[in-house]
């Protein structure tokens, strides 16, 4: 069983021209992995990051990279993206028609597999790859953009997917993504969430470790 609640700041919320600086004081604050948060301008609105930007935060840090695929097709990059230094790879399964083809990808690659599933898509989803990946992300806002309203509904999500979890593959990390902040965090990890995504709370705030303990049970 995992003990301690990892912490992942997303640099989507950072000074992207302090990029490599910023990375350094997060994980010097006490972030557990940086969540990098790639979008393609198709399933999401919004481009982002890609696997040179993963290239970039790999020479910054030596943590864990958490990276969110918001793309369509993600078997094109996945890759990429590994070579880059992904150490786990999270795609979407609503944009997966074979899902369980795209898991077996990441992990032929030599990263840890996330399977993330937005608002509007149930737990149930998830039940017949919980066996094969490492990772759920439950997404509590829908995707695209950082500062959004932590949608309430969620928790019970995170219950659901936590039981499943529980019943098939303990190992599992449940991560939580979208308006985490130390309120939301906390009603999260009650709800058997054992990562948690947070950007403009930590990002925004004065202290990232002042930031990153608040956000701790
Ligand atoms: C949203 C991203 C999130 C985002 C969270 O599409 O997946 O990781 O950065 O930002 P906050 O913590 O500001 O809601
Ligand atoms: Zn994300």
């Amino acid at each position: 069983m995992k003990n301690k609640v990892i912490i992942a700041p997303s640099i989507l919320a950072a000074d992207w021209g302090r990029f490599g600086d910023q990375i350094e004081r997060v994980v010097k604050a006490g972030a557990d992995w940086i969540h990098v948060d790639c979008m393609d301008g198709h399933f999401v609105p919004p481009i982002t990051f890609g696997p040179d930007i993963v290239r970039a935060a790999r020479k910054a840090t030596s943590v864990p990279l958490d990276v969110h695929l918001m793309i369509e097709q993600p078997e094109r990059q996945i890759d990429e993206f590994i070579k880059a230094g992904a150490s786990c790879v999270t795609v979407h399964s609503e944009t997966c028609p074979h899902l369980h083809r795209t898991v077996q990808q990441i992990h032929h690659g030599g990263a840890k597999a996330g399977v993330a599933i937005n608002p509007a898509t149930p737990v149930s989803v998830l039940n017949e790859i919980i066996a094969h990946i490492d990772l759920v992300l439950i997404m509590t806002v829908n995707p695209g953009w950082g500062g959004q309203k932590f949608i309430e509904t969620s928790e019970a999500k995170i219950r659901q997917a936590a039981a499943l979890i529980k019943q098939i593959n303990p190992s599992v990390e449940l991560e939580v993504d979208g308006g985490i902040n130390e309120e939301t965090g906390k009603r999260c990890i009650n709800a058997g969430a054992t990562a948690l995504v947070a950007g403009t709370y930590i990002f925004h705030s004065q202290d990232y470790g002042k930031a990153i303990g608040l956000l701790r049970p």
